[in-house]
C-alpha cells in the first residue's frame, strides 16, 4: 500500500534543462539533465522548537558538530554561485539563532549571480527582526505555522509562542516582505481539521498558504495514517472554496501546486513530496552547517566540503567535488517504504 503511493515513474522534464548560470562556469547539471539553480544552506543546527514532526521525540542529541564559519559559508556559496546557484535559503534549525545572521545575509547579498535571498523561520524570534532581515537584503521568507490553536501550537513544538509567531507575520508583512509564505505540514489526527482555517487565512492576507505532507524521518511522529495527501486536502478545500490555478507570477518552481480562492489576497499551495515526487524538476542542492553537501533531501550527504576547505582548496577544487557529488545525483528519492526504514534526522538539514 505504502509503495503504491510512490509508484510514479522517474519522468524527468525539460523545465531547468535550459536556466543558464549567472557566471561563467558550465552549469551543475546531474547525469538526468536537471540544472541546479537553488541551494538551501543551514546555517546551525540548533533550533528553539522542538517540533513533533521534525525533532526525534527521545531526546536524540545531535552529535557535536564543527560548524562552518560565516567566512567559510560566504566563500562556499560564491563558488555556488560561479557554478550556477541563483538562489539562497537559509534555513536551520533555526537560523534566526545564527548570532551573525545580518551580516551573513548582508554578504550573501553582494555575491555575483545571486538572485534570490530566502530564509526559513518558526518565527519565534523573527517579529523583532523582520525589518532589519529585510534592510539587510533577504528577498523571501517562509514562516513554519501548522495551527491556529494556541494550545495545539504548545502540543506541536513544545513551547508556549503561538501569539509571538502569530503576530510575527503581521509584522513581517508590515516589513515589506512580498513574498511571505507560511509551511503548514499536515499531520493526520493532529492538525488536518484546521486546512479550512487555513485557507481563510489567506482571505485578506497576500501569503502564501503550503500544505506539506508529513514525512517520516527517525523516531519522529509519522505513522501511515499522519500521512494526510495533498489531493484529499484539495478535496477538502474544493468542497467549500472554488480554487482556480494561482497567477503565473506566484507559483514557485517546482515543489507546489499553487491555487487560488477567487477574490483572496492570498494563495494555497500543495507540496506533495510523498504521494507525488517531484524529482524529475529538483533544481536544489543542501549544504549543512557543518559543510556537507547532500543532493537529495532524503538521502545522505555526499561530501563534506569543510575538510578540504580548511586545507586551502582552490575555488576549482571545491568546484569539481560539487560537480561530482551532482553528477552521482540519483533520479528519484527513495520509496515511502525504504523512507520509513532509513534513518534520518529533519532537524540539522532544514526542510
Ligand atoms: N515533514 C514535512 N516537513 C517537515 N519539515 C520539517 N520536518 C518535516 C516533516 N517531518 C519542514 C517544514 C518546516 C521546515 C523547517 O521543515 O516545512 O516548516
Amino acid at each position: 500500500m505504502l509503495a503504491s503511493l510512490t509508484s510514479a515513474s522517474p519522468g524527468i522534464s525539460n523545465r531547468h534543462r535550459h536556466v543558464e548560470p549567472a557566471v561563467g562556469a558550465a552549469p551543475l547539471i546531474d547525469a538526468w539533465g536537471r540544472c541546479h539553480t537553488y541551494l538551501r544552506l543551514s546555517v546551525t543546527p540548533a533550533c528553539n522548537l522542538n517540533c513533533i514532526y521534525c525533532r526525534p521525540r527521545h531526546a536524540v542529541r545531535s552529535p557535536h558538530l564543527e560548524l562552518l564559519a560565516v567566512p567559510e559559508m560566504i566563500r562556499l556559496v560564491k563558488v555556488f554561485a560561479q557554478a550556477g546557484i541563483t538562489k539562497v535559503r537559509l534555513t536551520g534549525g533555526e537560523p534566526l539563532l545564527h548570532p551573525r545572521i545580518l551580516d551573513l545575509i548582508a554578504d550573501l547579498k553582494a555575491i555575483d549571480g545571486l538572485q534570490t535571498l530566502g530564509l526559513t523561520t518558526n518565527s519565534v524570534l523573527l517579529g523583532r527582526s523582520a525589518r532589519a532581515l529585510k534592510q539587510a537584503g533577504l528577498s523571501a521568507l517562509n514562516v513554519s505555522l501548522d495551527t491556529l490553536k494556541p494550545d495545539r501550537f504548545e502540543r506541536i513544538t513544545g513551547q508556549p509562542v503561538f501569539f509571538k509567531v502569530r503576530e510575527s507575520i503581521d509584522q513581517a508583512l508590515q516589513a515589506g516582505f512580498a513574498s511571505l509564505k507560511l509551511n503548514v505540514v499536515v499531520i493526520g489526527g493532529v492538525n488536518d481539521d484546521e486546512v479550512l482555517d487555513f485557507v481563510e487565512f489567506t482571505r485578506h492576507r497576500p501569503i502564501q498558504v503550503r500544505f506539506i505532507e508529513h514525512m517520516p524521518f527517525t523516531a519522529n511522529s509519522w505513522r501511515p495514517a499522519s500521512l494526510v495527501s495533498g489531493r484529499v486536502l484539495c478535496e477538502q478545500i474544493l468542497r467549500r472554496y472554488p480554487l482556480v490555478p494561482a497567477p503565473e507570477d506566484t507559483a514557485p518552481s517546482g515543489t507546489a501546486r499553487v491555487f487560488q480562492v477567487e477574490g483572496f489576497a492570498g494563495t494555497v499551495g500543495f507540496i506533495d513530496a510523498l504521494t507525488n515526487r517531484f524529482c524529475s524538476q529538483c533544481n536544489r542542492l543542501r549544504l549543512l552547517a557543518d559543510g556537507s553537501l547532500k543532493t537529495c533531501l532524503f538521502r545522505r550527504p555526499e561530501v563534506n566540503l569543510r575538510p578540504a576547505l580548511r586545507a586551502g582548496a582552490s575555488d576549482g577544487r571545491l568546484t569539481q567535488m560539487i560537480r561530482a557529488a551532482v553528477s552521482g545525483k540519483l533520479p528519484q528519492h527513495p520509496s515511502l517504504d525504504e523512507l520509513v526504514r532509513q534513518p534520518q534526522s529533519m532537524f540539522n538539514i532544514g526542510g
